[in-house]
């Protein structure tokens, strides 16, 4: 019973939100984001001796330097943003109740573990000097867990990062499956819903909302790895290449289901170190826009 209302819940739409929009540009970068640096240079050529009085040439550079705080850094799909952050020359900070990792990795090493819980976090020591907040809180359980940990946390974590002055907060939500209404109502959806509504309305011009559907990868169970790749990787290719016959079946009820691609646990890290990175990169994003965005920072 369980796994099938965690199914329902998977796969239901989020038809009573704003509908995706590409963003336009905000008004200004923030401050934090741009450090500008100058850089005075002296150079001798071969054979010829430096008598300082060789010119000098004067750089001016802006370099980005960017702090991540991944809420839930420790679970599947965080990991693997805290994976492709530390790979991009991000700062990365995670929270979770578990802190660190106990698998090994250098990019382990190279990410600051906080442990707590989100509802009595010390905010002041995790998110001073970020650039954005990342947020992969969410889960299954009984009705009321599911509205706590999928609504109630984000809610608490986008206050406390917005009164924090925090310039971008990123959520994973959930595909918005063309599902009839009454399967929307679980604590799971109702709690997504809400956190969108706050990323939303606290960031109209730079908040993402991520809307994966199931993700692939692999994911750690007790110290073992579930290859889900193994079976969402060839699923994903054969809705894809299939997607334009298939197409007009989403639009029925439920059907989307079925027809949704998979989307590897990669490419969402990857569409959220974009959004980190790009200004412009705010709003809903569904599959396919996360696939888009990742294939621009993947290489
Ligand atoms: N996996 C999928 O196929 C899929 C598909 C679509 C959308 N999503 C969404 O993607 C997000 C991430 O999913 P996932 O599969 O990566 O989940 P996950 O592996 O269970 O990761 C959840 C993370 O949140 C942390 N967490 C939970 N409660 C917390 C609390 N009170 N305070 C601080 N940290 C807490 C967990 O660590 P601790 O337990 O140690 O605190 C863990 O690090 C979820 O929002 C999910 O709904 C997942």
């Amino acid at each position: 019973m369980t796994s099938f209302r965690a199914f329902l819940a998977v796969t239901a739409p989020l038809s009573s939100l704003t509908t995706a929009s590409f963003p336009t540009r905000p008004n200004s970068l923030p401050q934090n984001r741009l450090c500008k640096f100058g850089v005075n240079c002296r150079y001798a050529e071969a054979g010829i001796k430096d008598d300082s009085r060789s010119p000098t040439i004067d750089v001016v550079a802006d370099v980005k330097s960017e702090k991540v705080v991944v809420l839930g850094g420790s679970g599947f799909v965080g990991s693997a943003i805290c994976k492709a952050a530390v790979s991009k020359g991000i700062e990365v900070i995670s929270l979770s109740r578990s802190g660190r990792p106990t698998y090994p990795g250098s990019w382990v090493n190279q990410v600051n573990w906080i442990s707590g819980d989100v509802f009595y976090a010390n905010w002041d020591e995790i998110l001073v000097g970020a650039t954005a907040v990342v947020s992969t809180l969410g889960g299954f359980g009984s009705e009321e867990q599911m509205k706590r940990i999928n609504g109630e946390a984000n809610v608490t974590a986008v206050n406390a990062t917005k009164d924090f002055g925090i310039p971008k907060f990123i959520l994973i939500s959930v595909h918005d499956y063309n599902l009839p209404s009454f399967l929307l109502s679980s604590g799971y959806f109702t709690g997504k819903r809400k956190a969108e509504s706050e990323v939303l309305s606290k960031y109209p011009n730079s908040g993402v909302v991520l809307r994966p559907g199931i993700i692939y990868g692999k994911r750690r169970v007790d110290g073992f790895e579930l290859p889900l790749d193994l079976v969402g990787e060839p699923l994903e290719r054969i809705l894809s290449a299939t997607e334009n016959f298939t197409k007009p079946l989403s639009s029925l009820p439920a059907f989307d289901l079925l027809l949704a691609p998979p989307v590897s646990v990669d490419d969402v890290a990857y569409a959220v170190i974009n959004a980190v990175k790009d200004d412009d990169f705010f709003g809903i994003f569904t599959i396919e826009q996360i696939k888009e965005a990742a294939a621009k920072v993947k290489a």
